[in-house]
């Protein structure tokens, strides 16, 4: 048999004969490992005859083609469904990601047993986990005696696609797709080829025969699933599961999605019994505020369609270094860099010696700019050792001048921090709608000082 070696990056899977210390593709360093290719040890049959055997379709015209709604079957689980879209899209393909011990085996085995109560059949592939493992999972989470979930321990592919011919299930989970090799794909099992390969060949199943699926997949060092790319591209859905392994609370982040938003969160919380759905988060994230202390200031995020109450801590301390450390957490470090040489230039505060640290309490992470405002005024509160206004919320982006910019959806912003009982909601300006009644007092500012004077007594 003849055999063959290539390097390829088990980042993004590009190849090369010979190793490099830098990909050239994805930039990254020291992530080619070699790759023994052999020849196919059968070339009839086998995995690939289970995807070039499906029906040929001939072209249509486009306007001849029916107009089929997405076929959505609810978990009623409602975080995990409105991350994806409104629920499990008959066909698709999701990519559940994760670190290790995050609850992705936990969530899948939870989903499975809700698909299969409302009468779907599901193949759940343990690849991992032997049966009896997941069997003890599943009497913890009260989904053992599940009727119509199906569990295999396999990581042959070939094996897979013959039980999934043969059981004819609605949904397949595959816990998890980088364990599962095929000998017929030429490279060794658990590399990148392998990975992209076997998911390339599930998913083009799934499609043909309209089987929804979960590929779980593990995240590697640097936070990137192992050959993420290569699975991104193939997937119609990219969930990433996030959270502090040392806190219960974790959050189910949309990446990619063909079939409805990116920018959905669905918070859970895990407890002795799986993954319980959180539905009020701002009153988690705000459950540990400080009675009054500097520094702390409480936000109104967005993410996707939904308000969220957000504690943003800050600590400035004078730095015992030559130099001072700037940290942030949950926040972007650079836009805090940018928040604080506004602080400087424009309000005159002198930060240059101080190290500043950012936190979003409950190990959220924001990307939404209306927490600006909030960053600014815990950093100055810190600072200055005052506290702010106990029952106020800040909102707004700010400008290199100074200027306090408006937000999107602001009335949704205000309502959530009036149903949490919040007194006062600081808000740009130009976010003031004559027409809105609030039961909450608006404090328009137009700049970072104007919002400074409105918290500090
Ligand atoms: P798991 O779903 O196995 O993680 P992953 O598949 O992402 O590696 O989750 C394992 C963790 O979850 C483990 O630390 C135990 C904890 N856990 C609970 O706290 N409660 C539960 O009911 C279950 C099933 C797990
Ligand atoms: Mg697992």
């Amino acid at each position: 048999m003849k055999t063959k070696t290539v390097f390829s990056c088990q980042n993004c899977g590009y190849q090369s004969p010979k190793w490099l210390g830098r990909c050239p593709d994805c930039a990254g360093w020291n992530t080619f490992s070699e790759e023994t290719f052999s020849e196919p040890k059968s070339s009839a049959g086998g995995v690939y005859s289970a995807i070039t055997n499906l029906s040929c379709v001939e072209p249509l015209l486009l306007k001849d083609v029916e107009n089929k709604e997405d076929i959505r079957i609810k978990t009623h689980i409602a975080e995990f469904d409105r991350v994806l879209g409104g629920g499990v899209v008959k066909g698709a393909v999701t990519l559940l990601g994760g670190d290790p011990g995050i609850g992705k085996s936990t969530i899948s085995l939870q989903i499975s047993n809700q698909l299969a109560k409302g009468g779907l059949k599901i193949l759940y592939v343990s690849a991992e986990e032997s049966v009896q493992q997941t069997r003890l999972r599943a009497e913890r989470l009260g989904a053992a005696n599940s009727e119509r979930l199906y569990i295999v321990n396999q990581t042959d592919l070939s094996l897979i696609i013959e039980y999934i011919r043969k059981i004819n299930p609605d949904c397949v989970i595959i816990d998890s797709i980088q364990v599962i090799f095929s000998p017929e794909i030429p490279s060794g099992p658990g590399s990148v080829s392998q990975v992209r390969e076997c998911a390339h060949i599930l998913s083009r199943l799934a499609k043909a025969e309209a089987i929804s699926m979960f590929f779980i997949g593990h995240v590697t060092k640097e936070g990137a699933i192992a050959g993420p790319r290569v699975l991104e591209h193939i997937v119609d859905t990219v969930l990433y599961f996030e959270g502090e392994r040392h806190s219960s609370c974790r959050i189910l982040r949309t990446v990619k999605n063909r079939f409805g938003s990116t920018n959905e969160i669905g918070v859970f919380r895990m407890g002795s019994f799986g993954l319980e759905e959180v539905s009020n988060p701002s009153e988690i994230f705000l459950a540990e505020r400080p009675k009054r202390a500097s520094g702390s200031v409480v936000t109104a995020v967005l993410e996707g369609t939904r308000p969220m109450l957000l504690e943003i801590q800050a600590l400035v301390a004078r730095s015992s270094f030559g130099y001072a450390t700037r940290r942030a957490e949950g926040f972007d470090y650079n836009r805090m860099n940018l928040i604080v040489a506004v602080l400087e230039k424009r309000l005159g505060l002198h930060l240059e010696n101080d190290d500043i640290f950012v936190n979003v309490a409950g190990g959220v992470r924001v990307e939404d700019p209306s927490c600006d405002l909030a960053v600014a005024v815990a950093i100055v509160s810190s600072f200055k050792e005052k506290p702010a206004k106990r029952d106020a919320v800040v909102i707004g982006e700010v400008g290199l001048a100074s200027e306090v910019r408006s937000v999107s959806q602001a009335p949704l912003r205000i309502q959530e921090a009036q149903k949490l009982g919040f007194s006062q909601c600081v808000i740009a300006r130009n976010n003031l709608d004559a027409d809105h009644e609030y039961g909450i007092e608006l404090i328009p500012v137009v700049n970072i000082q104007e919002a400074l004077d409105a918290v500090f007594d």
